[in-house]
């Protein structure tokens, strides 16, 4: 197996230029200002940063909404910024993944603009419409309680055109191969100014069957994700592309390709939702159920694993007790809860900024199966501001300091208020601080992210599920190359103690060498492992001699 797939074992950090630094003082972050904080970046361990879209955009939906794919939008920077963000990237080591959101344009992009103006228009077909308001037009909507419809009457076009997300977002034909070989021009443009890859957007509705004729659940083209894939390793052999999928785990392989001819990535929205049962049940068996039915089949497909994402936490795949319970302990308020299945906070404020089960949850982000993906601010629990509207609430300026508007920007109009009071304020919460307080949560992530990065069995190793015999306590074993990590987290208010056999590959002591501690653990007399851990305790371990660091080095 090569071991040089880089997103194997990738640390993700997540951001969007908007909201990451502003250095020409107008409130809206920039790419000079996130130059400027690439060292802290580097610092925390990060190996590849994803940034959410930043090209040219009337900013409705926090630039979801292109309106020029080949550009900079310029409240962000330049072309030339943009490429020289990327040197700088990579002269740190780190790689850079940006947005792909194909599926749909923004209503004022030049093409859509086009095609509802002449219907001899060449980009007419580039879009999806009807003549009669299609039967299904209040079906399907993608943010249920604010979008009304996903068919919309445009009287310049004297027609209706389809829209499966906001009404300003048509839909691309993306059946249509003049649409298609776009979606490659725009890929290889990027890949030309420097990105290793895509995360890219809603990719079920960009192969879905699209038109007003569709009944019931529309057919996908999977040979779309094959030509990408080829067109993208053609041009630089080691991209990726990262899809957001949130599908059922019977169709995933579909998605990564039998053959790994599809998707190098996905998001593991099954394992997120049961994770957050766990959280709030301290049940971990719908999780490990999960685990274990989104395993890829073959070793180079990789899940991208996350805690909080720049959406609402979606619960619309847990069963509606489970996700009643979900609700109740993170998010029991109407003002709380979006779209009607989920959960719009940011993570520290729904575990009641508690630093155990904080620390519980990203050791676990850290050493599931997957590569982790972090969301800017998470790393020092920043917190969200519900007064703001929809997903808003969780993109507010990063919080650098205890400086006004957090050290984000000298101007104090910004594009979203920094938040300012409370025990989520920038005062309590910010870089500065943590960078200096040795106990604190960046500190504690920066140590944990170097682990996870000297653990390279979870990128590639195999997964089992130990029973250890407490439907509260998550037991994962990875074994690669004739090296065992065992990681232990228990989900519970109280202590638990378990105990389990360990069978250590031949040749090697029954000893668990904690990595974190110095708490180690010998087999007893009957062979048996008994750990005592601490309410929401987790123990990361490696099985053997206390040589580890020496033996990895020779893998
Ligand atoms: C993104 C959302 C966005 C939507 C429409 C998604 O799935 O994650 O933030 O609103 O696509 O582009």
């Amino acid at each position: 197996m090569i071991t040089d797939l880089w997103y194997k074992n990738a640390i993700v950090y997540c951001l969007s230029v908007e909201s990451f630094m502003d250095a020409n003082g107008d409130g809206v972050g920039d790419f000079r200002g996130l130059m400027r904080r690439l060292d802290y970046l580097h610092g925390l361990g990060v190996t590849a940063v994803w940034l959410m879209p930043f090209q040219t955009s009337p900013g409705r939906d926090d630039g979801y909404d292109v309106a020029d794919y080949y550009s900079v939008d310029p409240r962000y920077g330049t072309l030339g910024d943009f490429v020289e963000f990327t040197h700088a990237a990579h002269q740190r080591g780190m790689r850079v993944l940006i947005d792909l959101v194909v599926n749909h344009t923004s209503n004022q992009h030049p093409w859509f603009q086009s095609a509802r103006s002449d219907p001899n228009s060449p980009y007419r077909d580039w879009y999806v419409w009807s003549k009669k308001k299609p039967k299904n037009a209040n079906e399907g909507m993608v943010f249920p309680g604010v979008q009304k419809t996903t068919w919309t009457y445009d009287k310049k076009a004297g027609a209706y055109y389809f829209h499966r997300f906001y009404d300003f977002q048509p839909d691309l034909n993306t059946a249509n191969p003049d649409v298609q070989a776009e979606i490659l021009r725009i890929m290889g443009f990027w890949l030309q100014l420097g990105v290793s890859g895509f995360r890219m957007d809603a990719v079920p509705f960009v192969i879905a069957e699209k038109g007003a004729d569709i009944v019931g659940p529309p057919t996908e083209h999977f040979d779309m994700l094959r030509t990408f894939r080829e067109f993208l390793q053609w041009r630089r052999g080691d991209a990726i592309i990262l899809a957001e999928a949130n599908i059922l785990p019977e169709d995933d392989m579909k998605y990564f390709g039998a053959d790994g001819d599809r998707m190098h990535m996905m998001f593991n929205f099954q394992v997120n939702q049961s994770l957050f049962y766990a959280l709030a049940s301290s049940d971990t068996r719908p999780l490990a159920k999960a685990l274990k039915a989104t395993r890829p089949d073959y070793a180079t497909a990789q899940w991208g694993l996350f805690l909080r994402n720049h959406d609402e936490l979606d619960l619309g795949r847990l069963a509606p007790e489970q996700r009643q319970t979900v609700f109740d302990a993170f998010g029991p308020d109407a003002s709380m809860q979006l779209y009607d299945r989920g959960i719009r906070r940011r993570l520290a404020p729904m575990l009641q900024g508690d630093r155990r089960r904080l620390e519980l949850a990203y050791s676990l982000l850290l050493s599931l199966p997957g590569t982790p993906v972090l969301r800017y601010g998470d790393e020092i629990g920043m917190g969200d501001d519900l007064a703001l509207p929809e997903r808003q609430c969780a993109r507010t300026p990063m919080q650098w300091s205890n400086e006004p508007q957090g050290g984000f920007s000298p101007n104090p109009k910004t594009f979203l208020p920094a938040i300012d009071a409370g025990a989520y304020g920038f005062e309590q919460v910010n870089v500065a601080e943590q960078c200096r307080d040795p106990g604190s949560l960046l500190n504690w992530m920066e140590r944990m992210i170097r682990m996870r990065q000297e653990t390279q069995e979870i990128g590639w190793g195999d997964v089992e599920i130990m029973d250890v015999g407490h439907k509260s306590v998550l037991a994962l074993r990875y074994t690669w190359r004739n090296n065992t990590v065992l990681f232990l987290h228990n989900f519970h208010a109280e202590g638990q103690v378990v105990e389990f056999r360990l069978e250590p590959p031949a040749g090697e002591p029954d000893r668990l060498v904690n990595v974190l501690s110095d708490d180690h653990s010998e087999a007893n007399a009957e062979g048996r492992h008994v750990i005592t851990l601490e309410p929401y305790g987790y123990r990361w371990f490696r099985v053997g001699g206390l040589d580890y660091a020496y033996r990895r080095s020779e893998r």
